[in-house]
């Protein structure tokens, strides 16, 4: 970890009036976020909210057409090289490759990551035992269920020794169990490492159980943040209606995502998005 020398340490990320579009769909629209060093911050909304969008633009995989990121003070649109050399990026479509074995997917990532040849090998077996495959990891990704496939792409990023890793829906489609194990696996490599965790869930007990902070994202931009009591605490003091019963981080994200914010057309552009995303899923 690097050290405090007096000076304040740069935000892990810092966004600053983000905005992308596609064509005529704006998907992130001014967006101002902070992740701080050494916490797990949730980036949670519906879908379609800008979600994937955003953190395309923070791993420099899309360009930053208007505004600021910085990731741990280096700018993601003038020093993509150096964002990069940072980061460890768990998409949310799947990554890795069917035909490789567990051991070649994750040795892939260390040479694209540039680990010095020298280390490679340790290191590769190291992210693969981190993530509990190392008994597995000489049989072909083929033949992982859906939980092994998600732990690998988590060897994957863990490879290169990123100083944030970021994380698109990486429990999604797995068993409760499976779920656990992931979370597990994230928690322990980052009290060991110090990295700093930016993710993003459907699932709110996830969110509540393991993010230091949350924010709420809906229609391009941050519409609520705080911790995940804080959230709910908060909704409960404007609920008093119903004493004693404090809202789940569920309440919050549905008092978010169901306010309709701006206009009339919203429903239809709601289902066209997601028509759209799960095009792109599909
Ligand atoms: N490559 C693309 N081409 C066109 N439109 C896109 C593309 N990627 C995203 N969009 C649109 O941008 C908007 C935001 O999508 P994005 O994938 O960022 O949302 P999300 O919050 O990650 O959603 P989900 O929770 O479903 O993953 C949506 O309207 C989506 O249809
Ligand atoms: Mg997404």
């Amino acid at each position: 970890m690097t050290r405090d020398t007096g000076r304040r340490q740069a935000d892990a990320v810092a966004c600053t009036g983000l905005a992308h579009a596609f064509d005529d769909t704006s998907a992130v629209d001014g967006l101002d976020l902070t992740v701080r060093p050494g916490e797990v911050f949730g980036l949670l909304g519906p879908n379609g909210a800008g979600k994937t969008t955003a953190i395309r633009c923070i791993t420099t995989l899309l360009p930053v057409p208007a505004g600021m990121v910085r990731v741990f003070g280096h700018d993601a649109a003038g020093d993509r090289m150096a964002v990069r050399r940072l980061l460890g990026y768990v998409p949310q479509q799947l990554s890795a490759d069917a035909g490789l074995t567990g051991r070649e997917n994750v040795a892939l990532f260390a040479r694209v990551f540039d680990v010095p040849r020298r280390e490679r090998a340790e290191r590769v077996a190291q992210a693969l035992a981190a993530v509990d495959l190392a008994d597995a990891a000489d049989r072909l990704a083929a033949t992982y269920s859906g939980g092994m496939v998600r732990r690998l792409e988590l060897a994957q990023a863990l490879v290169s020794a990123p100083r944030l890793l970021i994380l698109d829906e990486p429990t999604i489609g797995l068993d409760p169990i499976a779920r656990t194990g992931v979370w597990e696996h994230i928690g322990a490599v980052r009290a060991a490492t110090g990295m700093t965790v930016l993710v993003t869930t459907h699932y709110m007990d996830e969110a509540d159980q393991y993010c230091d902070r949350v924010a709420l994202m809906h229609r391009g931009r941050i519409r609520a943040l705080g911790t995940p009591a804080e959230l709910r605490e908060r909704l409960g003091a404007r609920r008093r209606a119903a004493p004693g019963a404090l809202p789940t981080l569920e309440d919050v994200f549905r008092d978010v995502a169901g306010s309709g914010l701006d206009d009339e057309a919203g429903d239809f552009r709601d289902v066209r998005s997601t028509r759209r995303t799960a095009r792109r899923v599909g």
